[in-house]
């Protein structure tokens, strides 16, 4: 067997380890902040649209008036679901889960897409935009065609949160929906290098083109330990409810609980890789939340978010991420929950193509070692 040397340290899961420098956020375990480009998340969500924020962390700064407009303009021209992407849609089966669909759309995109090998700054820029305004149509597409109903054709007189309601459900939000959805984009938007920025950042860092890393993030996005987290809190609260069988909803919390840690299983929507005092993003989602209750009438599930939020502190202190209160709020909204990481993906797209763009700024081909612990050299009897 082959030993380790001893100035070889693993480092599993690459905890710990800083692989690169970064400008598009600042992620602040010791003071629960999150900073895009300077701004703290907290305030972006208050004061910008979701647009703002996508032109920010491409550009570097908020838009000018005269810049938004441009940029507003450019995003609602290119909202169209293409035909092949569609037809392409059309050939997968509802069955499939929709984040295959957005990854099999994403790659049609590219594909499609004329300056799929052109990585300049600009082509980038124009491609992520693409990408950006087009995703939304995939995606209500696909939750509508799970129902048994047509798309809905963009409309380019609505920001993108109230088109992108719209297209979905096939009428227009009330505002504080719009406004609840749009938080959450922008609190989704970016995060450092979480693993589906790294994919993105892996793969850029070979050359690829864009359409081939975003395919990829996609497709690290998708596992429960990621973006898949804010689907499996609403099957955890299904669970709950259908272990509480019409009784006390609050009550069967604990013990819920209690049967899930016995088995070591892992309680979705808690715990983070770099926050373990509390997600910076979770305040400003909660308080979406607490609306979107409040505007659907649901008490029943803010009670069973804080029954279930209580009883993990108590009996592990481990506090929720921002696919807690994400979840519900999708739910509320009216998505199915298989859709949730999809909208965690039309948002991340920004976020995404951010890194590309820095990656290949400065590009170094991502390509670590590791320590082989098979068997000794052997001959072929
Ligand atoms: N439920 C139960 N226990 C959890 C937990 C959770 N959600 N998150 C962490 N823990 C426990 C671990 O089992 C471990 O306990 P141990 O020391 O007794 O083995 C301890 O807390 C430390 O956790 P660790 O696995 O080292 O944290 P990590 O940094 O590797 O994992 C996550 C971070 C996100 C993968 C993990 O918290 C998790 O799986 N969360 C649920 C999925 C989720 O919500 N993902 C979205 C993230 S934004």
């Amino acid at each position: 067997m082959t030993q380790t040397p001893e100035a070889t340290k693993i480092h599993k899961g690459l905890a710990g380890v800083v692989v690169d420098t970064t400008r598009i956020s600042q992620v602040n375990a010791d003071t629960n902040s999150l900073l895009y480009r300077g701004y703290p998340v907290q305030q972006l969500a208050a004061k910008c649209s979701f647009e703002q924020v996508a032109y920010l962390l491409w550009n570097g700064e908020l838009p000018t008036a005269d810049e938004l407009a441009d940029f507003e303009s450019r995003e609602r021209a290119d909202r169209a679901l293409a035909d092949n992407v569609k037809a392409a849609v059309d050939l997968l089966p509802v069955s499939a889960h929709p984040m295959d669909i957005c990854r099999t759309a994403a790659s049609v995109m590219g594909a499609n897409h004329p300056l799929s090998e052109d990585s300049s700054k600009e082509a980038n820029l124009k491609k992520s935009l693409d990408l950006f305004a087009a995703m939304p149509a995939v995606v209500a597409y696909d939750q509508r065609r799970r129902r048994g109903l047509e798309a809905v054709p963009a409309r380019d007189d609505l920001s993108y949160s109230a088109n992108f309601l719209y297209m979905t459900f096939g009428e227009e939000a009330a505002p504080e929906v719009v406004d609840a959805f749009n938080v959450s984009m922008i609190l989704y938007a970016e995060h450092s290098f979480n693993a589906s920025t790294f994919t993105a950042r892996v793969i850029t860092s070979t050359l690829a083109d864009l359409h081939s890393a975003v395919t990829g993030a996609i497709g690290a996005l998708k596992g429960p330990l990621h973006g898949g987290a804010n689907e499996a809190v609403m099957h955890t609260f299904e669970e709950i409810i259908r272990a509480a069988d019409g009784d006390d909803v609050a009550r069967s919390v604990k013990t819920w609980l209690d049967d899930a840690l016995a088995d070591k299983k892992k309680i979705m929507g808690f715990g983070h890789r770099v926050y373990k005092n509390g997600d910076s993003r979770v305040p400003t989602m909660k308080a979406a939340m607490d609306k979107m209750v409040a505007h659907y009438n649901r008490p029943d599930l803010g009670e069973l978010y804080k029954g279930l939020e209580s009883a993990m502190t108590q009996a592990k202190n481990i506090k929720p991420n921002l696919d807690y209160p994400a979840g519900p709020t999708y739910h509320l909204m009216g998505f199915d929950t298989q859709m949730f990481t999809p909208l965690f993906v039309a948002s991340r797209i920004t976020g995404w193509t951010a890194h590309i763009m820095e990656q290949l700024e400065a590009n170094s081909l991502i390509r670590p070692l590791s320590l082989y612990d098979g068997v000794d050299e052997r001959q072929v009897p």
